[in-house]
């Protein structure tokens, strides 16, 4: 196995990351370059990454999320924003901004939300490369138009998520995932029986995260039965992605 497939596959979630460490500027560098480099539908771009470092910000927002003690005890906490103000702004100068059709659909925040996904992942992957470790955070967007005011986000723009990388500073399990037959299907899609994710909900308890207290399936079933938060398609609305 080489190693890249071998970091991929030792990957977990580090939560408890080390308040004192400071990301060398270098190291920062080298992940926002790699996220830059992520592929990109059409070769649009259509993100933004806000890069957090001073404290005051951070603290702002975790006032809202404070269960969420990576966001100030990271390094930096990076803000992946799906921005299609670049694009916005493209339309303007060629003074077609009349036919601009962002908001009309829903495609372009889809294909924004799969660019700024892929660059997150590529600076998560460098920076688990040089022993550092981080959350994907989006409990965020619970303030997503507080967190947009206090960002300076202008229209046709959204805070998808954050990326908090530091070091370290407590052990993390590996989570397993679902059974491969729940997730993997060669040429066509196949259904599978319910018991294979109850099986889940057993490997998840035996694994011992204290984190995973209640069984995989009665999470999913709670998160999907439960009222709509519109916070975020109202904010998606007020920022003209959304019709
Ligand atoms: C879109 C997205 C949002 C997430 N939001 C949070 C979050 O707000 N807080 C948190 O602690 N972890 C968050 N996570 C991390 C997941 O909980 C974690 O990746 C998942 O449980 C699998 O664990 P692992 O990364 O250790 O393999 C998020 C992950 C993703 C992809």
């Amino acid at each position: 196995m080489n190693e890249v497939i071998e970091q991929l596959l030792n990957h977990r979630t580090y939560r408890k990351l080390d308040p004192t460490y400071r990301l060398p500027q270098e190291a920062l560098q080298q992940i926002l370059d790699s996220a830059r480099q992520a592929p990109t539908w059409m070769n649009a771009q259509l993100y933004s990454i806000i890069v957090l470092e001073k404290k005051a910000t951070r603290e702002k927002i975790f006032e809202w999320v404070p269960t969420n003690h990576q966001i100030v005890d990271g390094s930096v906490f990076l803000i992946f924003v799906a921005d299609l103000e670049r694009a916005a702004k493209v339309v303007k100068a060629a003074g077609d901004l009349q036919q601009f059709n962002v908001g009309k659909s829903p495609d372009p925040l889809i294909w924004a939300t799969i660019d700024a996904s892929l660059a997150a992942e590529n600076a998560l992957v460098a920076a688990e490369s040089l022993e550092l470790g981080g959350v994907v955070t989006g409990s965020i967007t619970s303030h997503a138009e507080e967190l947009s005011a206090l960002l300076g986000l202008p229209e046709y723009t959204y805070p998808l998520f954050g990326l908090a990388l530091g070091k370290p500073a407590a052990k993390a399990l590996k989570k397993p995932r679902l059974p491969e037959k729940a997730v993997i299907h060669y040429e066509k899609w196949t259904d599978y029986p319910a018991a294979l994710l109850k099986e889940y909900d057993q490997t998840l308890l035996a694994n011992k995260d204290p984190r995973d207290t209640v069984p995989w399936t009665e999470k999913i079933d709670h998160i999907y039965t439960k009222a709509v938060d519109p916070e975020i398609t109202d904010t998606l609305r007020k920022q003209k992605l959304l019709p």
